[in-house]
C-alpha cells in the first residue's frame, strides 16, 4: 500500500498521506514519495496545483519518531541537503505553483509548520494543531521560526512554540492559520473548490504572485540554520528521554 498517494490526471494534484493507522506519522520513504511528487508537479506545465491532504481521522502526527530514531546515523552522517526530510523542505520552498492543504484532527509538528508553505490551507471543524518541539528538546523547524511570526506574530508565535497549546479550528482562522473552516465531511470538496477557483486564473500571473510574497532563498537560509540545530538537538538528553517515553507508551 502506498503511503503516499499521488493522484494525477488534470491540472490538479492530490498528495494524499495514507497511513492512517500511524495518524499519518511521516517516514523518510514518505518524505521522499512528496518530493517526488512535488518535482513532478514542478516539472509538468499540465499540473497548475497541488492539494495536500491525509487519508483517516488525522492530517499528520509530525515525524515518524521510530523512523527518527533508525536514521539518527544519517541523520549525523550525511549533508542537510541529503536527508529526505531536508530534500521535502527544499522542494516545498522553492515549489512555485499554488499549494492547498486540506486538514483534519490532529496536526503535529512539520503536520503544521508545512501549512505554513501552503497558499491556501482549509480545516475541518475538528482540526487540532500542535507544535512540540520545544517539549521534545528540539527546535522548530520547516522555517517556522521565520513564517510563524510573519503569520500569526511574535507574540502569539512564541507563547505557542514555548507552551505547546493546542490550537483548534477557530483560533487557526482567527490567526490567519487557515481560510476557512468547514465540517469535516465538506473537507475535500472545500480544497478541490480552492483549486478550481485557482484554475480559473492566469497560471503565471499565479506564479508572479507567489514569487513576489515569498523569497524562498531567504526561507531556504532559515530552514538550513534550523536543521543543523535540530539535528544537533537530537541527541540530547531531552530529546532522548521524550523519544523514549513515546515509545514505551506506543509499545
Ligand atoms: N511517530 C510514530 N508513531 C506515531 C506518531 C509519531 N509521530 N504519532 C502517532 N503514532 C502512532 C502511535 O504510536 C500509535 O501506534 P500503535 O497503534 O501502533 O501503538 C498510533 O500512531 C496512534 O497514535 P496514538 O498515540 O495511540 O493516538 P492518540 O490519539 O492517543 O494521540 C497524538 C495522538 C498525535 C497526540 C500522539 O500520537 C502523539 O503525541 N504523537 C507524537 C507526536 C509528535 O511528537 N510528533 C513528532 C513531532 S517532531
Amino acid at each position: 500500500m502506498d503511503e503516499v498517494i499521488c493522484e494525477t490526471g488534470g491540472a490538479v494534484m492530490r498528495l494524499r498521506l495514507n497511513r492512517p493507522a500511524k495518524k499519518n506519522a511521516l517516514t523518510r520513504a514518505m518524505y521522499d514519495a512528496l518530493t517526488a511528487g512535488l518535482n513532478q508537479a514542478s516539472a509538468d506545465e499540465s499540473v497548475r496545483t497541488v492539494i495536500i491532504s491525509s487519508e483517516g481521522a488525522d492530517f499528520c502526527a509530525g515525524n515518524d519518531i521510530a523512523d527518527f530514531a533508525q536514521g539518527l546515523g544519517d541523520m549525523h552522517s550525511l549533508p542537510l541537503d541529503d536527508l529526505p526530510v531536508f530534500r521535502f523542505l527544499r522542494a516545498l520552498t522553492y515549489f512555485d505553483k499554488p499549494l492547498i492543504a486540506a486538514v483534519q484532527g490532529q496536526a503535529v509538528g512539520v503536520g503544521v509548520t508545512l501549512l505554513l508553505h501552503c497558499d491556501l490551507v482549509v480545516v475541518a471543524d475538528d482540526v487540532r494543531l500542535s507544535l512540540p518541539f520545544l517539549k521534545l528538546g528540539l527546535v522548530p523547524e520547516a522555517g517556522s521560526t521565520l513564517l510563524l511570526p510573519q503569520r500569526i506574530g511574535y507574540a502569539r508565535a512564541f507563547a505557542w512554540m514555548a507552551l505547546g497549546e493546542v490550537i483548534g479550528a477557530a483560533q487557526a482562522h482567527e490567526w490567519g492559520l487557515a481560510n476557512s473552516v468547514v465540517h469535516r465531511e465538506g473537507l475535500d470538496e472545500a480544497a478541490r473548490h480552492m483549486a478550481e477557483k485557482l484554475l480559473r486564473l492566469s497560471s503565471s500571473s499565479l506564479k508572479h504572485t507567489k514569487a513576489f510574497m515569498r523569497d524562498p532563498d531567504q526561507l531556504w537560509a532559515v530552514v538550513r540554520a534550523e536543521g543543523e540545530v535540530f539535528r544537533k538537538q537530537l541527541t540530547s538528553p531531552e530529546a532522548a528521554a521524550a523519544f523514549a517515553a513515546f515509545m514505551n507508551r506506543a509499545g
